[in-house]
């Protein structure tokens, strides 16, 4: 079955062309050039450009699969949670290449999406395993026990990790998308030069990372630096100490989620899981005989694949949408 996949969530244009799990193209235009000037996405900017490339990039992407339009059995397109504006430009170049070309068309979530982009690789888990979804947007643990039967058992309370990333990067005048940045600068940092809060939150598989936001700014105060300016040293050393933190909760939280539900299968997604401190931590864990499942970089981070698989998936379960299917900036798992 070939499958069209389309995700305008946030700042990414991308479409994909599968062939049931096998990938044939998957094309993503990254707007970030547009964005990173103003230390952040812009929602304004975000659909304009969609607009502007959002055909290009799907003839791209069938293109590069050689694969014509008539021959696409199913258009499988994310219409939430995201920016609104971004997302009702996927969702209405769908819904037109649905009716103009008479094909079924399938809205996916787009945190079922991350979940799923697992099953694009060629190492992939058997159910039930547990998830975390870790991105710009998310901070998550499911229990999944099959496609599309999640149970969420904890979230962040206040910023996504890779927020918290963006933003500390911000007040270390790093340029955005600041999750790679100080991911790189770690490297060359000592991560015990500084003493953050690590924010546990005992008792719970919730998330908290707005803290190092604060802790920061507490201390870039008490060395007396500018905000937004600090020395190279400053920069890396605590990167390696943020960065550090930030793992060290994740990989206790999983932890303690594994034992809780009493898995031993554990699917690492989402932007942050790109993160090579965290995919290290995370691999350590296969040594407590934990099967651990982190997708490519390329599949962790926004794509249009992701989509595809799971509308797949969904299709085969004999699920289908029509041309009233709605974009919702809101929706839950
Ligand atoms: O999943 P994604 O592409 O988009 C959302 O759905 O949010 O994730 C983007 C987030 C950004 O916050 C970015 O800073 C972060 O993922 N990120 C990273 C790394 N690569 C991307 N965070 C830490 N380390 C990385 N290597
Ligand atoms: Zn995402």
């Amino acid at each position: 079955m070939l499958i069209l996949g389309i995700d305008t969530s946030c700042d990414d244009t991308s479409a994909a062309v599968i062939e049931d799990r096998k990938i044939l193209s998957n094309i993503v235009s990254s707007q970030i050039k547009f964005h990173s000037k103003y230390g952040g996405i812009v929602p304004e900017i975000a659909s304009r450009k969609h607009l502007e490339w959002i055909w290009d990039v799907t003839e791209k992407a069938l293109s590069i699969a050689n694969v014509e339009l008539k021959e696409i059995d199913l258009i499988s397109v994310c219409h939430g949670p995201g920016l609104i504006g971004s997302l009702l430009v996927g969702l209405c170049f769908a819904k037109s290449i649905s009716f103009s070309a008479q094909k079924p068309i399938i809205g996916v979530n787009h945190l079922d999406a991350h979940i799923q982009a697992v099953f694009l690789e060629e190492k992939y888990p058997e159910f039930p395993f547990l998830s975390l979804i870790v991105s710009g947007g998310h901070t998550s643990l499911y229990r999944v026990d099959d496609f599309g039967k999640y149970r969420e058992l904890g979230r962040t309370r206040d910023d996504a990790a890779g927020e918290a990333y963006d933003k500390v990067a911000k007040m270390l005048g790093l340029s955005y998308p600041g999750g790679p940045i100080i991911d790189a600068l770690a490297q060359e940092g000592n991560p015990n030069k500084y003493k953050l809060p690590k924010p546990f939150l005992h008792g719970s598989l919730d998330f908290s990372f707005s803290g190092l936001k604060t802790a920061i700014k507490v201390l870039l105060k008490s060395l007396n630096i500018q905000e937004g300016n600090p020395p190279e040293d400053f920069k890396k050393d605590f990167s390696a100490c943020f960065q550090a933190v930030v793992v060290e909760v994740l990989i206790e939280k999983i932890k303690k989620a594994l034992k809780g539900e009493a898995l031993n299968r554990v699917v690492i997604t989402g932007g942050v899981a790109a993160n090579s401190e965290l995919r290290k931590r995370a691999m350590e864990l296969e040594g407590d005989g934990i099967e651990v499942y982190l997708p490519s970089k390329a599949l962790c981070t926004d794509n249009a694949a992701m989509i595809a698989i799971a509308g797949f998936h969904k299709f085969q379960t004999g699920e289908r949408s029509d041309l009233f299917l709605n974009a919702r900036a809101y929706l839950p798992l």
